[in-house]
């Protein structure tokens, strides 16, 4: 029997969250701090000048601290798309240019490309659209006109996770930047960025993070920095360094940091407090402990359906397996009938092209894993 691997989330009111990979729900010592942002902001005599500089920069030390990464390297976002589109409007582009996707990725990870298709540069969606690429398959596509390689590191439709150690090395062969999507990752997979030949990371704050909707970083490598012109001239930043007293100052503060991509209002105490608080309580717990929990209650789903109407469609094993584990009744035209029984039963999942998705993260036990299958088997 696995028992939540922390507590200070819910109560779900008898219901049954496994749908981590739609929104992680926010632990306490986040709803905590959302409240405090609020109470700040009715009475606002509680909302010091220190506060606008020490939200952003406990954040940023948090998730920098998370993906084994420096301060200096994380920019403060309102989504993964945001990061993305930095990195596609900031490079340079000649027509002609290419930009490798994958078929099959959740749009957010090929849309900032496809922008760039009145400048004359060309999306090649390389894989068969299952989400199953491997790093030969990235180093065969890459051409003389590559000049970006963007994919996701778990596929949100497939529930399949891709090396990317072997793929980002392949791109840094051939002199080409790897962009990575790890929305669906960051939060239950560790992650070192040091030790990956990876140039730029999105990631969305909503989800494995258990932080508010609307919030995400990015990671940049100064190397990939130092080639974007992407100005985001934004006061409160440049005050950052001088301090709120001193707002007369206009010129540009001219630093080489990835807070020179942050959103506007890096301060957003309502999402920011909370996501770091969240993001704190995460790297405090360990990442390694949670994707051993995460992984230990997939092993009691999969070993449950054996033998059941249902198939796995997801890596049933190794690293390929992900959080988010696919299934299908054997007549896949139940599986409407299915996702609306589970609903009635409170039992949340998604349900995706016509699949149904299962993602337990830390806050969910055996009992959880059990309540789902007893429903599944009821339904089947
Ligand atoms: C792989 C992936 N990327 C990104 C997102 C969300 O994108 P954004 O944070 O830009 O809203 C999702 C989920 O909704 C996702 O599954």
């Amino acid at each position: 029997m696995t028992a939540a691997l922390d507590d200070r989330f819910g109560p779900f009111d008898g219901g049954v969250w496994l749908n981590c990979a739609h929104q992680g729900p926010l632990p306490h010592p986040a709803r905590d701090a959302a409240l405090d942002a609020v109470a700040a902001k009715v009475a606002p005599a509680a909302m010091t000048d220190e506060a606008f500089t020490d939200v952003p920069a406990r954040l940023r030390a948090a998730l920098a601290r998370l993906i084994g990464a420096r301060d200096d390297d994380v920019l403060l976002a309102n989504s993964t798309s945001y990061t993305l589109n930095v990195v596609a409007q900031g490079l340079s582009w000649r027509a002609g240019d290419e930009v490798v996707c994958v078929d099959g990725d959740f749009p957010a990870t090929v849309l900032p490309w496809r922008a760039l298709e009145d400048k004359g540069v060309r999306v090649k969606l390389i894989g068969d659209g299952d989400g199953r690429i491997d790093a030969e398959t990235v180093a065969a596509a890459i051409g003389p006109r590559t000049r970006v390689v963007c994919l996701s590191w778990v596929f949100s439709f497939f529930g399949h996770a891709v090396d990317i150690a072997s793929i980002a090395r392949a791109c840094r062969e051939r002199g080409v930047w790897c962009v990575l999507n790890a929305s669906q990752a960051v939060g239950a997979r560790p992650l070192s960025v040091a030790s990956l030949d990876i140039d730029a990371l999105a990631c969305c704050g909503f989800k494995w993070l258990c932080g508010p909707y609307a919030t995400g970083f990015g990671w940049l490598r100064p190397e990939l920095r130092a080639q974007l012109d992407y100005p985001q001239p934004h006061w409160l930043r440049a005050q950052s360094a001088r301090g709120l007293d001193r707002a007369l100052d206009s010129t540009l503060p001219g630093e080489t940091t990835a807070s020179a991509f942050d959103v506007f209002c890096n301060a957003n105490f309502f999402n920011f407090a909370p996501l770091a608080a969240a993001v704190q309580m995460l790297g405090d717990i360990g990442i390694e402990r949670i994707a051993a929990h995460d992984q230990q209650l997939i092993d009691e789903l999969i070993e449950s359906l054996n033998g059941s109407e249902y198939k796995v469609l997801s890596p049933l094993s190794g690293d390929q397996r992900s959080t988010l584990v696919y299934l299908s009744h054997q007549d896949p035209d139940a599986n409407e009938r299915i996702a609306q029984g589970l609903k009635q039963r409170r039992v949340s999942i998604a349900q995706r092209e016509g699949r149904l998705r299962v993602a337990p993260h830390l806050y969910n036990s055996s009992n959880d894993i059990a309540r789902l299958t007893g429903a599944l088997s009821e339904l089947g």
